[in-house]
Order: C-alpha cells, then structure tokens, then sequence
C-alpha cells in the first residue's frame, strides 16, 4: 500500500436544522479504507465511555439510513468523535465517507453496550483486544478517567493488516501523554501494542497466535492472564470476537453484561 498522510479539515459549526441532526466539525482520512470525523454533541447526550449510537444519512427518499457506531470521544468531551471503514459499495459508507465539515449526520442519542466498566468486576489489569476499526470504542476507554482509577495495567492491543491502518489509535495513544485531564493519571499504566499481518512491522501476528504462544506476554514482560487479576474488553470481527472468547475462556475468564459483570465482555466492531 502507499504511504498516506492524514488529511484533516476543520473549521467553526453550524447549527443544525434537522431533527436528530449533527454537524461535522472535522473529517480526517486515514487511507483510502479509514476515516475519523467529530460531530457537534447534543446537548441532552449522556452515555458511558464505550458505548455506541445509531447514525448515518439520509436516503434520496427522505427516510434515515443509520448503522450503530462506536463513540470514539470520551464521555466528557464536548463533541462525538466516530472512526469508520470505507466500503465502496456499502449502503452507509459509500456515501458518508464523503461528508464534509458543516455537513449534517443523523444521530440517534440513544447510547448503549457492553463494553463499559459497568459490566466488568474489579480487577488490577484491563485488556482491549482489537482488530481494524474496533478500536473505536476503546479510543474513547483509553481517555477515560474511570479506566486509570479501576486499574494498575492497562493493555490496549491493535492488531491491523498494515501500518497505516494502525496510525489512528497510534497517534491517539501519543497524544495521551500531554492530555491536561489525564496525562497524570496515565503515567506508565498504559501500554500500547500494535501489530500487523500483512505488512512488516516491528510486531508481527495475529493477535490470537501471539496470546497462545504467549509471545505478548514475553514482551511485555508480564504474568500471562487469570481471571485473578485480568479482565478484558473484545473489539473486532466475527472471527476474531469468537477466537479471542475461546482463548479468554481457556484461560479461566467468564463472560460479563451490564446485568451481570464478569471478566470479560465483547462486541462486534461494526461495518457497512
Ligand atoms: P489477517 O490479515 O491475518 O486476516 P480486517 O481489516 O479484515 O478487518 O482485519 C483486521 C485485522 O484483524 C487483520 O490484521 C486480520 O488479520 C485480523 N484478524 C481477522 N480475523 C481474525 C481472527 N479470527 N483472529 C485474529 N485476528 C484476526
């Protein structure tokens, strides 16, 4: 893949004049797959730091097109951040890829999901497992205050077919250092690791081959995981929810919901 800079447009916001509707205060292209953009937050928007929302455009004959997303911004920003897949041909994407700043969205508030601190019980160490644009929800989790008073550790795994795909949550996770709200908190409890599949990095593997062979925890020089200390949130496809279950599972953890708590807890990162 070639090499691409991010492209960022901002400017002043609108008012919006739909119902439900948002404006764009920022659009930012990733590569030709990924995008972020910030919408204006509406004011009445209360949710948890990990939870999604339902929005999108609407059609040519007037009726909404809305796909559940992961909010990306913490709980405490002032707008709503949202990283989404490019699909040419996908019904939402193919056409919100395009929006603009001072354009308008759809949005549902209406916020809900499992990966929020709610559903976990305590425990000293949090891991985020994902794969592709599944690292929304935890870009909003990692900005969290919440997250660095409940933990001593915490994990943020991403794993991505190539470098450029990772640069979203890398530039994020750098960013955190110098956050006024939570820099101090941070320190040195977060750690950050990136790996690809499909292009060389300085970490390559499948996210699910490198916890079995107990690689990640080689590197990172750490005890491999219990459900004693380790709780853990799950963000990707299909494929790679089910395999890091069974993993998870294998070592001793149990699945949490919001009416339930346990160690673990997943979702679908969303595409379309
Ligand atoms: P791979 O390149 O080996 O398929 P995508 O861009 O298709 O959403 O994939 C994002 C990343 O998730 C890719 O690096 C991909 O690896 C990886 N991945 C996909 N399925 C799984 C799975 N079942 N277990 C672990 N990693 C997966």
């Amino acid at each position: 893949m070639t090499e691409q800079k991010p492209v960022t447009e901002t400017t002043a916001t609108k008012v919006p004049t739909l119902p439900d509707a948002q404006t764009v205060t920022q659009v930012t292209h990733w590569t030709d797959r990924l995008f972020s953009f910030r919408v204006t937050r509406p004011q009445s928007l209360r949710f948890r730091s990990g939870e999604f929302v339902m929005i999108g455009l609407l059609k040519d004959d007037g009726k909404p097109l809305l796909r559940a997303y992961s909010i990306a911004s913490p709980a405490w920003d002032e707008e709503l951040e949202f990283y989404s897949i490019k699909v040419q041909d996908g019904p939402l994407t193919s056409r919100l890829q395009h929006i603009q700043v001072g354009d308008q969205i759809i949005l549902r508030p209406k916020p809900v999901g499992t990966l929020v601190h709610d559903a976990l019980i305590p425990g000293k160490r949090l891991w985020f497992f994902a794969t592709g644009t599944g690292v929304a929800p935890f870009a909003s989790l990692i900005r969290e205050p919440q997250t660095y008073e409940d933990y001593d550790k915490i994990i943020l795994t991403h794993t991505c077919r190539d470098v450029a795909e990772l640069e979203y949550g890398r530039q994020l996770v750098e960013s955190l250092s110098d956050d006024p709200l939570i820099g101090d908190m941070i320190g040195d409890k977060l750690v950050y690791y990136p790996t690809t599949t499909r292009e060389e990095s300085p970490k390559m593997g499948r996210i699910t081959d490198l916890l079995t062979s107990g690689q990640v925890f080689q590197d990172l020089g750490i005890t491999g995981i219990t459900p004693e200390t380790d709780r853990a949130m799950v963000c990707g496809s299909l494929g790679l929810n089910n395999d890091i279950k069974a993993i998870l599972e294998g070592f001793g953890l149990r699945e949490g919901a919001n009416s339930e708590p346990a160690e673990y807890v997943v979702e679908k990162a969303f595409v379309g």
